[in-house]
């Protein structure tokens, strides 16, 4: 097969870790592999440390995108305890608001549920809303939001009862929609063969059953988002072994390597990596970006060949069949196959002007 030209991706997923937690990955070096990876658009999240859950925290992580990132960029805001009525003032600057009503990494994680009525309540119904919402609470958060007359998506969905009750609650018409990550489609607990610390993620891997779950409801999956959320060897291999996976460099190859085995279209791809994220989070276009793409190219990840400043991969070794070969961002060369040429501070804020003059948000579509 020819070489494919593809649009600029966008992973809506993706754990940044400047300011306070640099030595795992920071603006320059996830950006940079965010482009190796095809990614020319990331929205990061906000359990950083600091958290971003106010407007100063805000304005420190936009200055430290601004200077370092290579690569365009948004950022979410944290739901905290007492933040719901200060946030709707900054939605316009925000990625979108991130809801943790499940135990992972940081400490947003939020119990009570009039909290969550309130974000629900207070958030602009055309901003987005993301939730990291396992089992009951993804009920809870599906009904919340369809009261407060709001749309809602589903962070890393990995398992079937799951997937299934985000079917049902679309053919109901709720404005749900929902990503999953490559390490719920392509790992298993039982087989990922990954020692105990590495095998740490939130979800959790799930079992076959929840694999085969994800695969056949391919339908009700708007976007593939990475979760790239990178910590060292010697956190991973450490006693307290935090969750999370780095993922930028090896996603689209992941994807590919699937459409050489007939298990998802070209098409498939760019929906859940370009077109529903660019529609569901309200993204502007990135004008002459594109990347190029070798579809056969074979190669294996390599931990220590990553960007990322994890270097390491839940996928070492795995034969892979796509690479990203050149890069364009705004007409410039970003990345040429082997070397970053974006530089730091080459990246833009998805929000630099507010979302009034964003394109119009759709929610709800089925
Ligand atoms: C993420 C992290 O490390 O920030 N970890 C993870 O296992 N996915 C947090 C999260 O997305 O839950
Ligand atoms: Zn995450």
């Amino acid at each position: 097969m020819p070489t494919l030209r593809l649009p600029g991706l966008i992973d809506p997923h993706v754990h940044v870790r400047d300011l306070g937690q640099a030595h795992k990955e920071d603006w320059d070096t996830a950006t940079a592999a965010a482009l190796a990876g095809g990614i020319t658009t990331i929205l990061a999240m906000p359990n950083t440390q600091p958290p971003i859950v106010d407007a100063a925290a805000l304005a420190r992580y936009q200055a430290a995108a601004q200077a370092r990132a290579r690569c365009d960029y948004g950022l979410y805001l944290g739901a905290g305890p007492d933040n719901a009525a200060a946030l709707a003032a900054l939605a316009p600057r925000a990625a979108g608001l991130k809801l943790y009503l499940d135990a992972t990494f940081g400490d947003l994680k939020m119990d009570q549920l009039d909290r969550l009525v309130a974000h629900c309540a207070h958030w602009p119904a055309a901003a987005p809303l993301v939730a990291h919402a396992e089992g009951h609470n993804l009920a809870a958060v599906i009904l919340a939001a369809h009261l407060a007359g709001r749309s809602v998506h589903i962070a890393h969905v990995s398992r079937r009862d799951e997937i299934e009750l985000i079917r049902a609650a679309k053919m109901k018409g709720f404005a749900v929609t929902c990503e999953v990550c490559p390490h719920h489609l392509f790992l298993t607990l039982a087989q990922s063969g990954l020692p105990p610390g590495y095998s740490e993620v939130r979800p959790r891997l799930a079992a076959q059953a929840d694999v085969d779950a994800l695969w056949a409801n391919l339908d009700v999956i708007d976007c593939f988002a990475t979760d790239h959320a990178p910590h060292t060897r010697a956190e991973k291999e450490g006693a307290h072994p935090p969750p999370g996976y780095p993922g930028l460099e090896t996603a689209l190859a992941l994807w590919l390597t699937a459409v050489h085995q007939g298990r998802l279209t070209l098409d498939d791809v760019v929906a859940r990596m370009h077109l529903n994220p660019r529609r569901i989070f309200g993204l502007p276009e990135q004008p002459d970006t594109w990347i190029d793409v070798d579809p056969d190219l074979a190669w294996t990840p390599r931990g220590a060949a990553l960007f990322s400043r994890a270097a390491w991969t839940p996928f070492e070794g795995r034969p892979l069949r796509g690479r990203v070969t050149a890069v364009t961002l705004r007409g410039r060369p970003a990345f040429d196959g082997e070397r970053v040429l974006a530089a730091p501070g080459a990246g833009r804020n998805v929000r630099s002007s507010s979302l009034e003059s964003s394109p119009q948000l759709e929610t709800g579509d089925l």
